[in-house]
């Protein structure tokens, strides 16, 4: 294998040709913050738009991105130099200035990759004031709900529908600030070929795509002592959902799923 030698943080490292300055860091265990990297290795697919800027470090007396740059033989990489931390800092400050400040109301509140490196980074104030794009909230679908004001384009969603789901639901349209992740002719998502398999929501890191909470309704339904209410799960939540609540990967919670649904109040579940 052709390896390339180079040193992190005055580690070194030795890494396959081909690798990035982040892969190298990886290795290291050394952290670099990303946003709109996401790396699917089990499918061998990255997305790899290099977009939002968030995984500055410094090469020499240059910043790149560590997601979108090659590892060459002899760099010395510095992740945490006072020019990369702030030109993170300005980049995310950027993204704020045109992001709605509703964090406490939003469905991601607390589960968000962009309040959560905004946190990280240390932003207590929005310097920048300017232009705020503003997109129709796509509620068109019984599943998915699209609030493209929440989009940082980091395009993960097109790459999980076009290049794994390989539906091709959506897609990057414009440019510059009026660029948006749209679908075809900007149709709504219940009239594209969009299967509502909900991957793209898995994989946003803001709440511009989020699921349809219908929490409320079963809780209506519950509350009614008179109603029989049943539930249906899909067979993979037998296994799923033991990861949420931190059990290992695979591990089957039918017995565990069932007793809790029935102590909320569910009559029959079926599976
Ligand atoms: S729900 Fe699935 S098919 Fe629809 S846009 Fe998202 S990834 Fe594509
Ligand atoms: S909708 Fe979400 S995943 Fe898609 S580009 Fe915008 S922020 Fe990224
Ligand atoms: S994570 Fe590297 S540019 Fe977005």
């Amino acid at each position: 294998m052709n390896l390339v030698n180079l040193t992190i943080n005055n580690k070194s490292v030795s890494v396959p040709k081909g690798s990035t300055i982040l892969d190298a860091a990886k290795k290291l265990n050394i952290k670099i913050p990303t946003l709109c990297h996401l790396n699917m290795s089990e499918v061998n697919i990255v997305n790899q738009c290099s977009s939002c800027r968030v995984c500055m470090v410094s090469v020499g007396k240059g910043l790149v991105p560590a997601c979108g740059t090659l590892a060459k033989e002899g760099m010395n990489v510095q992740t945490n130099t006072k020019d990369a931390i702030n030109a993170r800092k300005r980049v995310v400050e950027l993204l704020l200035s045109d992001h709605p400040q509703d964090c406490l109301i939003c469905d991601k509140n607390g589960n968000c990759e962009l309040q959560s490196i905004a946190a990280n980074l240390g932003i207590r104030e929005i310097r920048f004031k300017g232009e705020q794009s503003f997109a129709k909230t796509d509620t068109s679908t019984k599943s998915i709900i699209k609030n493209y004001d929440k989009c940082i384009l980091c395009r993960r969603c097109e790459t999980m529908c076009n290049d794994i789901q390989t539906v091709g639901a959506l897609s990057g349209v414009n440019r510059g600030f009026n660029t948006k992740v749209g679908t075809f002719f900007n149709t709504n998502l219940c009239d594209t070929e969009c299967t509502f398999c909900g991957q793209c929501i898995s994989v946003c890191p803001t709440g511009a795509l989020t699921e349809v909470n219908n929490i409320p309704l079963v809780w209506d339904a519950l509350h009614q002592n008179e109603k029989t209410v049943v539930v249906q799960v899909a067979p993979s939540v037998r296994v799923a959902i033991g990861e949420e609540f931190g059990l290992e990967a695979g591990t089957i919670s039918t017995g565990k799923m069932v007793a809790a649904l029935k102590s909320l109040g569910f009559k029959y579940v079926f599976d």
